[in-house]
């Protein structure tokens, strides 16, 4: 079923620059509710093809009809990094990242990723495997915990919220987003106009879930199996993540890959005023999209 509490970002700016052929073969990395994937399969003909990729097995269950009897798509649960494992060298047309978590994910409060409503402190996309946040941070140093506010927050009172966590985990175990949106409340300047634990949330999200090697990983990825002319479409929630597809289309700090990218017209694309209104989430996206140059 495509749940229709995701309203997908820059859905027309994304059709536009990426989809250039209607019989071409495309891959959305991330699914979530499905919003561009449904758009993109629109856009292409009877010839064009999708695959879709989504890490959490929960979004890829009970899928509306409009994908499950359309014989132009298939839906993998996998990470995005393993592309390759699904696609030869050269054999795509376009590729869509939509990064980050999808509402759906984030108003569910059992998933653990939101400091507005109280649910177990998990953060996982991927619920069978790897560490849970509550997990992390009862054992986490002192020093990662700050490390991983700074650095993946640029969270300013990372070493006051970390001493914070420490002191209150000897007394009790962290479990639930309640209990550690509260400590970063206590340690933070609450006359901001957000929400005091807005970056502190999204840091620890970044670091369960591994999202920047994942990211670095899916760029590299992508670059092989494009084809030439490809094109590939990055939307971004942050300026870290933004950095680095920016850099990468530039051909710096790479993994090996030695691909040259060219921007479309516009070297990047914001949400125009009427859909920030629509969808304040969209607010801070960011579309990077650039064709493989051979
Ligand atoms: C912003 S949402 C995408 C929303 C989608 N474009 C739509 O229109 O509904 C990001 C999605 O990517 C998924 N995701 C995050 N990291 C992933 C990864 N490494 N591999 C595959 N999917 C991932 C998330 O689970 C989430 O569903």
């Amino acid at each position: 079923m495509t749940n229709a509490t995701h309203e997908a970002v820059m859905v027309d700016e994304v059709l536009e620059n990426l989809v250039f052929k209607q019989n071409g073969k495309y891959v959305d990395c991330t699914f979530g509710a499905g919003g561009h994937s449904l758009e993109i399969l629109n856009r292409i003909n009877n010839k064009g093809y999708l695959t879709s990729i989504e890490k959490d097995e929960s979004a890829t269950k009970d899928l509306s009809a409009k994908f499950t009897k359309d014989s132009r798509f298939t839906l993998i649960n996998d990470s995005f990094s393993n592309l390759r494992k699904f696609f030869e060298v050269e054999e795509v047309d376009g590729i869509l990242i939509d990064l980050g978590i999808s509402s759906t994910q984030l108003d569910d409060p059992l998933r653990g990723f939101s400091f507005q409503s109280n649910g177990p402190l998990d953060m996982r996309i991927d619920t069978a495997t790897g560490q849970t946040a509550a997990e992390w941070i009862n054992k986490a140093s002192k020093k990662e915990i700050e490390d991983v506010l700074w650095i993946l927050g640029q969270e300013r009172a990372s070493r006051r919220i970390a001493s914070k966590i420490c002191e209150f985990r000897e007394k009790k175990f962290i479990e639930t987003t309640k209990e550690l949106s509260d400590l970063i409340i206590s340690c933070v300047n609450k006359k901001t106009k957000k929400h005091p634990a807005t970056n502190s949330f999204r840091a620890i999200r970044m670091f369960i879930n591994n999202e920047i090697e994942e990211l670095q990983k899916v760029l590299e990825a992508a670059s092989y199996v494009l084809c030439c002319g490809g094109r590939l479409a990055v939307i971004s929630f942050h300026s870290m993540e933004d950095r680095i597809v920016k850099r990468f289309f530039q051909g710096k700090d790479r993994i090996e890959s030695k691909v040259e990218f060219e921007y479309m017209k516009d070297r990047f694309f914001k949400p125009t005023a009427e859909e920030i209104s629509i969808n304040p989430r969209s607010r801070s996206a960011i579309l990077r999209v650039a064709e493989k140059i051979c």
